[in-house]
């Protein structure tokens, strides 16, 4: 059999020496021009940019091998399926789980978290119970919870943070208690870039009894991870914000937490067998993948991973820190820049206000200069209230962004500040 998508042409060898000019090749996005400007992309935590051979591994799914998985004995079903399992076992290595059948395809991380709350927390959790997020969870680490405290009737408690946008750690001790049945945090705040301390976070909530969801949607390009050392029970991510496609993400469950959970949706492929008196439900991981699932893009997927993976974290860590400090310098250095997320832990995220812009107005100005960056909410808006403010516009930094890209944004920020004056 001759799976066609498997493995990357580019091969798998460690860049030990990043050049960020060589890998700005491997992402034909870069190239492209907006409102006549060359295209500076600083959106990557909205999502990130996909490199060639993404592109080209869900392109030869489609163009050579397109069929369903787990359902054919025919030649294309039966490469499909192993390309599709073969990706399985890359998030597996990835993420350094126990098993390949604690690896469940969503179609995101908010997908995950949601299945979390409603296949986990519907069946273990009961009325009075408390749940522990953070207030810098995004949108989808606070509903689904607040949904499921309003079907079972648990509590929800609330982590607060400080000035900086970081976790008050002394307080989220003071929360947890017998009654502490989950914790679910962020290990990377999207609109703070704040890295929270995770390993003390779950420490704490084990010596509970507690179990930890981990959302690592904007850690997964941050930093290596390593879910046994950890010992978070569920961790979630989403593939394109690691040079992925969208509609692909992962939950990552201890297989023990996973096997006793109910099924998520039904349909098919979670069965072992239907009749109208009884349904049986498959092993793991299929019995939380209901339907036909995302085959390119888990394809895909793995094709991000493995590429991302050619290089070494330490060098990615480096540049981008540098980056960051380079444009947080640069940020301040302009009159009435306020950044909001200074915590001492911080990765890639640079939110800013401008005094007298609105960031929506500044970001539409940025935009006809050719700079992509997110003005908004971020989908935080607690984060919002606590530092009083309706909106920031947000630089989010990748490992092929430069310093001469940040010194772009700088001078449209410049315009757009003598536009307003
Ligand atoms: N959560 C994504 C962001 O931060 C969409 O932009």
């Amino acid at each position: 059999m001759i799976l066609k998508f498997l493995p990357n042409q580019h091969g798998g060898s460690l860049d030990m020496n990043f050049n960020v000019q060589k890998l700005r090749q491997e992402f034909p996005n870069l190239n492209i021009q907006v409102h006549g400007m060359p295209l500076v992309y600083l959106d990557n935590a909205a999502t990130t940019l996909k490199p060639r051979c993404v592109i080209d591994a869900i392109n030869a799914y489609y163009v050579t091998g397109v069929s369903n998985v787990h359902r054919g004995v025919h030649f294309l079903s039966e490469q499909a399926t192993a390309a599709f399992e073969y990706s399985r076992q890359v998030v597996r290595q990835f993420l350094h789980a126990r098993r390949v059948e604690e690896i469940i395809f969503t179609k995101g991380a908010t997908e995950a978290l949601n299945l979390v709350a409603q296949s986990y927390g519907r069946h273990f959790l009961k009325k009075g119970d408390e749940i522990i997020i953070s207030h810098m969870e995004h949108h989808s680490n606070i509903v689904p919870w607040q949904l499921l405290c309003e079907q079972i009737g648990c509590v929800l408690k609330v982590i607060p943070i400080n000035d900086r946008g970081e976790l008050i750690l002394e307080e989220y001790l003071k929360l947890l208690s017998d009654k502490t049945k989950l914790v679910s945090l962020v290990w990377v705040s999207n609109s703070l870039g704040t890295v929270n301390p995770v390993k003390a976070v779950i420490e704490a909530a084990h010596s509970q009894g507690a179990v930890v969801v981990i959302d690592a949607a904007q850690a997964v390009t941050h930093t290596m991870i390593n879910v046994q050392e950890l010992d978070c029970d569920f961790l979630v991510f989403s593939g394109h914000k690691v040079f992925g496609p969208t509609g692909v993400g992962v939950l990552y469950g201890k297989e023990k937490y996973l096997s006793a959970m109910p099924p998520y949706q039904g349909g098919g492929d979670m069965i072992k067998s239907v009749t109208f008196a009884k349904t049986t439900y498959n092993d793991l991981p299929y019995k939380f993948e209901a339907g036909t699932p995302p085959i390119a893009e888990v394809i895909g997927l793995r094709s991000a991973l493995e590429y991302f993976q050619t290089h070494s974290w330490e060098s990615m860590h480096q540049y981008k820190q540098e980056l960051l400090d380079y444009g947080t310098k640069a940020l301040l250095s302009i009159d009435g820049v306020r950044i909001v997320g200074t915590a001492k832990d911080k990765t890639s995220i640079l939110s800013f206000v401008v005094d007298g812009i609105h960031p929506h107005d500044l970001g539409t100005l940025v935009d006809q200069e050719g700079v992509a960056i997110r003005t908004g909410h971020h989908c935080t808006q607690p984060v919002m209230e606590f530092f009083k403010i309706p909106a920031t516009a947000r630089a989010s930094l990748a490992f092929y962004n430069t310093k001469e890209e940040l010194d772009i944004l700088v001078r449209a920020i410049n315009r757009a500040k003598e536009i307003f004056k």
